[in-house]
């Protein structure tokens, strides 16, 4: 994997972030020696509130910048923020409680009854359902769901009334790939926001700002803390929006991140390059393996020329096309649970972005899988999330469990 470029602003300086590689960056960005103690990293604070000044009176109480009440802001949620807003080339960010938090976050904030969303029709589940249900019947805001690989199909789907378009970088779980700039070009010329969420594809991986979107959403519960430890959610974008979802969002509704949480994800993310790296390159591997077998039906991963998006996903994700894959095994969902339980150094778990690698089998019914390519409604699928084991241990339990699963019972 290549070094993300650097802007050449001459000596490297851990207070100034454009002067930084992105290594250097996830290490020292929205970290702050304690004043109080001298300690090095900015330690946990669990209070809910922070001493206001002599006079109070110009205040405001719904402030979100300093120290006041910790639903408006806490010291680390404040160093988080400016961390995400540099990984992600965004002007400033929110944290908040969950990724669902900050999808909702931006749904709610920005849209308003009579409104409509484009959105692709492969996401995380909660998309769908606040999309299908709680926002379209509760808020009377409406959805159009396409296939955000066919441009056209997005500009048909474009309405007067269309505020937003969303979308998945890689979308979870199928993998599908799509093309921002184009999207983002589309939604903008009908005057619509584009939010994008990145949380397959975190940096140094892929940057959506910089590909024209305006808002990037992200679970911090998966690659940026990376430790299957902690909750949390981010957007990231320009100041008056992100101030806007603070104020609406955070402030009234109240999903905050706590202090605890948005600590374990500063730490966490100091090594995302480190393991960026590493999810990559094994996950090359793994889909390289499973696609080789003939016992697989099918293996869906960027990095793989038979993707039908692997022409974009190679443009768009030049230093390694993510850990996230979704493939089967031939047979039926017996045979699917069969392999799971064979694996003995890959755990069946939900989530992503981990040290550790996951799997989950999802079967190929119900309401969301007709947008699902035909072998994903055949096979069903298992969604693999590659993580930080030996390359050659993860190849190994799966080559064994396909040998328990496919060989002839005595
Ligand atoms: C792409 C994507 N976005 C958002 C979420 C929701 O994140 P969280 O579980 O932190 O609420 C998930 C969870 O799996 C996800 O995969």
């Amino acid at each position: 994997m290549t070094t993300p470029p650097r802007l050449p602003t001459g000596r490297p300086d851990k207070h100034e972030p454009a002067t930084m590689g992105f290594g250097t960056q996830s290490v020292h960005s929205g970290n702050d020696i304690d004043a109080g103690t001298g300690a090095l990293r900015t330690p946990i604070v669990m209070a809910n509130s922070y001493e206001l000044p002599d006079d109070p009176s110009t205040l405001s109480w719904s402030g979100t910048g300093t120290g006041l009440y910790t639903r408006n802001t806490g010291i680390n949620q404040l160093g988080l923020q400016r961390k995400l807003a540099v990984l992600e080339h965004g002007e400033e960010a929110v944290a908040l409680a969950s990724g669902v938090a900050a999808l909702h976050a931006v749904f709610f904030t920005l849209l308003e009854s009579g409104d409509h969303v484009v959105v692709a029709n492969v996401t995380y589940e909660a998309v769908y359902r606040l999309f299908t249900d709680l926002l379209t019947t509760k808020y009377g805001i409406l959805a159009t769901f396409v296939d955000s690989t066919d441009l056209d199909a997005v500009r048909a789907a474009i309405r007067p009334e269309t505020r937003l378009v969303h979308v998945e970088t890689v979308g979870n779980p199928t993998t599908t790939v799509t093309d921002i700039a184009e999207v983002a070009a589309i939604a903008h010329a009908a005057g619509a926001l584009l939010s994008v969420d990145n949380t397959f594809t975190p940096p140094p991986l892929f940057r959506p700002l910089d590909h024209g979107a305006d808002l990037v959403v992200h679970s911090l519960t998966k690659y940026i803390n990376g430790h299957g430890d902690a909750m949390g959610g981010a957007v990231v974008g320009r100041a008056e929006l992100i101030r806007q979802i603070k104020l609406d969002a955070m402030v009234d509704v109240g999903g905050v991140i706590s202090p605890f949480n948005a600590w374990l994800i500063m730490r966490g993310s100091v090594t995302l390059p480190l393991r960026i790296r590493q999810h990559c390159a094994s996950a090359l591997a793994v889909a390289e393996f499973l696609e080789a077998d003939p016992r697989v039906a099918y293996v869906a991963y960027p990095g793989l020329p038979s993707h039908p998006q692997h022409e974009v996903a190679a443009r768009q994700l030049p230093n390694g096309f993510g850990g996230m894959m979704a493939f089967a095994v031939q047979g039926d969902a017996d045979a699917q649970n069969r392999f799971v339980a064979a694996l003995r150094v890959i755990t069946s778990a939900v989530s992503l972005g981990h040290d550790e690698t996951l799997i989950v089998h999802v079967d190929g019914s119900g309401p969301r899988v007709t947008a699902y390519p035909p072998e994903f409604r055949q096979f069903g699928h298992l969604r693999l999330s590659v993580g930080l084991e030996d390359t050659a241990d993860l190849l190994a339990d799966l080559a064994a469990a396909l040998d328990e699963t496919f060989s002839p019972t005595p």
